[in-house]
């Protein structure tokens, strides 16, 4: 068989603001693969099926001697990022030609891994549900709030949660979790579809934080006693505000300041001493093994029956990734974002 074009969606140039497609990210149909001759040297071909599009993708568009919690992409190589693929081929006895693998994938149609660590057979406990729901709800974002409601909530019923990009996969999970532990729950979304959405999966209270003032809110509904932030910047600070004694605060991203703002400094620190409050960093990674497998057993259970919402913003086509990317970005996806790449 003759070698067939390979697109790939390559990192072209560190963005200042925005990554902006065509300039930030590039897609390239130079590259050809000879899908049955190309060496594999004990590793497989992956044909990608689905990628996840996340917010922390921005942060891997640096220069590489920034640190950071994540490694940084390489100027003109292939993004990477949480995905399914379909093996081709393989010469590597943990994979067989078939396989459906989950992991990380290059922004490649094809690609050959070279760290075969990173793809494992995926288990779908909940075979009903799509693949893509396994890099979404049932994949890194779903586990991120899964994890960080376990590890730093200590919620008790009765008591009030403010979640911040509540319709997206991170903040309408813990909208769930929440709910189901019988808080209250305050959700804020930049849509009023994401509001409506919100209202559906049982926030008490939702409100769209572009024409509603959140300190307003949360004045009203509060004092709060766990913020879930997954913006940073005045919003945080409004929560911190409006926290009750011992409330839980749990950093778990600043998309506010993702795209080159200036770091925002909280002003209202002293709040922390004043309402004892406690501040916890998450990072999913870093409690994967404590969490992942009750997490599997608990999590695509309930995504099957219905009983835990999900959404999903599809792109179809790795040409018009970098769009999906800055979507993102920008708030503009409509739920969590999902590029097709092929069908199975
Ligand atoms: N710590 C970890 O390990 C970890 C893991 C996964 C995700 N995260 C973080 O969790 C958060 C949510 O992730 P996700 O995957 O669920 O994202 P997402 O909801 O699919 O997409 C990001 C959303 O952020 C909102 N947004 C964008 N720009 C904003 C701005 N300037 N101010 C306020 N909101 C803005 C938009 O929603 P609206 O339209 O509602 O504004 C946008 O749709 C992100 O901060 C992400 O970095 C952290």
């Amino acid at each position: 068989m003759a070698p067939i074009t390979n697109g790939r969606l390559i990192f072209k140039e560190i963005p200042t603001g925005y990554p902006i497609p065509g300039k930030t990210t590039v897609y390239d149909t130079t590259s050809t693969i000879d899908l049955e001759n190309e060496p594999l040297d004990g590793s497989v071909l992956v044909k990608t099926l689905v990628l996840s599009v996340d917010p922390y993708l921005r942060g891997k568009m640096r220069a590489p001697e920034r640190q950071s919690y994540t490694p940084p992409f390489f100027v003109g190589e292939p993004l990477y990022n949480f995905g399914v693929g379909k093996v081709v081929r393989s010469e590597n006895s943990a994979f067989k030609a078939g396989d459906h693998v989950y992991g990380v994938l290059d922004f490649a149609e094809y690609f050959i891994p070279k760290d075969i660590t990173k793809l494992e057979v995926i288990v779908r406990p909940e075979p009903t549900l799509p693949y893509s729901v396994y890099v979404g709800a049932a994949g890194m974002p779903g586990q991120t709030s899964y994890y960080g409601w376990k590890a730093y909530a200590k919620a008790k019923a009765g008591e009030v949660v403010f979640v911040t990009t509540a319709a997206g996969p991170v903040g309408s999970l813990v909208v769930q979790l929440a709910k189901q532990d019988g808080l209250k729950v305050i959700a804020s979304a930049g849509t009023d579809e994401k509001v409506k959405f919100c209202k559906e999966i049982g926030a008490d209270v939702a409100f769209n934080y572009k024409t509603t003032n959140t300190a307003d809110v949360l004045a009203k509904e509060g004092p709060i006693d766990i913020y879930w932030d997954n913006v940073g910047g005045p919003t945080l600070e409004a929560a911190i505000a409006n926290t009750a004694l011992q409330a839980r605060i749990i950093i778990c991203g600043y998309i506010s300041q993702y795209n080159g703002e200036e770091d925002y400094g909280i002003k209202n620190i002293k709040n922390v001493l004043f309402n004892q409050l406690s501040i916890n960093g998450l990072y999913v990674t870093a409690h994967h093994e404590r969490y992942k497998d009750e997490f599997y057993k608990v999590i695509p259970k309930k995504l099957a029956s219905g009983e835990f919402k999900y959404t999903e913003d599809i792109t179809r086509g790795l040409e018009s990734g970098g769009e999906a990317i800055l979507e993102v970005q920008k708030g503009l996806n409509t739920a969590k974002k999902i590029i097709v790449v092929a069908d199975d």
